[in-house]
């Protein structure tokens, strides 16, 4: 058995210290040098436009350990050297989705689901009478999914009044990881908080035997929706413009001002004139040079 593994607890044997049982292998904490730090924040910072600062070290050596003991890795030279090496592309793309923060959750910032029920569907179905082409969003930072569905909830429950209104959803999001879920819109019945208690049982399936405890969202919601693996940087999209609206939530955070305005112009190429970016509640566009025009907090519209 490799000691060095092990903590020193264990080191000295088996037994019961302090209330925890030892002779239990916990891994060892691999060192990550300033060296091995700044490279992985730069390449990160390259792809991804997220920006590591420059104590967050302990954070991304959290998110990397499992993965180098996975990978059998030693130390963070070898994991540096498997990203710099030709085959190395793959690992790079799980190394940004394992940087990413995903938390997120049903109805998150609730005002946002209201402003587009109660003031932009209604425009908007008025404008799309008698046109063939759906309505269209894209949630573009979609994590697991939980805003896709609460969007798409919102959308059917508007359907549900205007017979003949046709939607769609792109969503997507650089995580692999979560997209997976994301697709799968299965979520432990705890997280799946609504406002309206009559929208669960029309719009989710109770799991039942291994799946008890767990809800699914119906096949109906999910076949009006599209999943894309997209990195909101890369030089083309596979979404194609003409969105009524782009939620872009709770991201625009981890990128530097430069890429924000960047993005900024790129997701307003997007939007049909007339139609709207929702931004995070915390991440409004204050200092961001855009052509757009501020209507509600952290809603923008492309003037028409
Ligand atoms: C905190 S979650 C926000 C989820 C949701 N929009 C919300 O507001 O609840 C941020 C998401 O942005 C994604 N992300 C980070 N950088 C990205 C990039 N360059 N391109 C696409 N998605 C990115 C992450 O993978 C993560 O799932």
């Amino acid at each position: 058995m490799r000691t060095d593994r092990l903590m020193p607890a264990q080191r000295l044997g088996g037994g019961r210290i302090r209330g925890l049982v030892v002779g239990m292998q916990f891994p060892r904490e691999v060192p990550l040098s300033t060296e091995a730090y700044e490279f992985l924040a730069r390449l990160i910072y390259e792809r991804s436009r997220i920006r590591i600062g420059p104590d967050r070290q302990s954070l991304v050596s959290g998110r990397l350990g499992q993965r180098l003991r996975t990978l059998g890795l030693d130390d963070y030279g070898q994991y540096c050297s498997l990203l710099r090496s030709a085959g190395g592309e793959d690992e790079i793309g799980a190394l940004i989705d394992l940087i990413t923060t995903n938390h997120t959750e049903f109805f998150r910032e609730a005002d946002h689901f209201e402003i587009l029920s109660r003031n932009i569907l209604p425009a908007a179905s008025g404008r799309l009478a008698g046109s063939v082409r759906p309505f269209r969003v894209w949630s573009a930072a979609a994590s697991s999914g939980e805003e896709v569905y609460s969007l798409a909830i919102v959308l059917a429950e508007f359907a549900r009044q205007r017979p003949g209104f046709a939607w769609r959803i792109d969503a997507s999001d650089i995580s692999m990881r979560m997209l997976d879920r994301c697709r799968r819109g299965i979520y432990p019945a705890a997280r799946v908080r609504l406002p309206d208690p009559e929208w669960l049982p029309r719009y989710f399936q109770r799991g039942i035997g291994e799946r008890e405890g767990y809800d699914r969202v119906k096949a109906e919601v999910r076949q009006h929706i599209a999943v894309h693996h997209i990195n909101l940087f890369q030089p083309r999209y596979d979404v194609l413009p003409g969105l009524d609206v782009i939620f872009c939530r709770n991201v625009m955070i981890y990128f530097d001002l430069e890429s924000r305005e960047a993005l900024v112009e790129r997701l307003t190429e997007q939007l049909v004139p007339g139609g709207y970016l929702f931004v995070g509640l915390s991440e409004n566009l204050v200092g961001v040079r855009h052509g757009l025009k501020s209507v509600w907090p952290s809603v923008y519209m492309r003037p028409e």
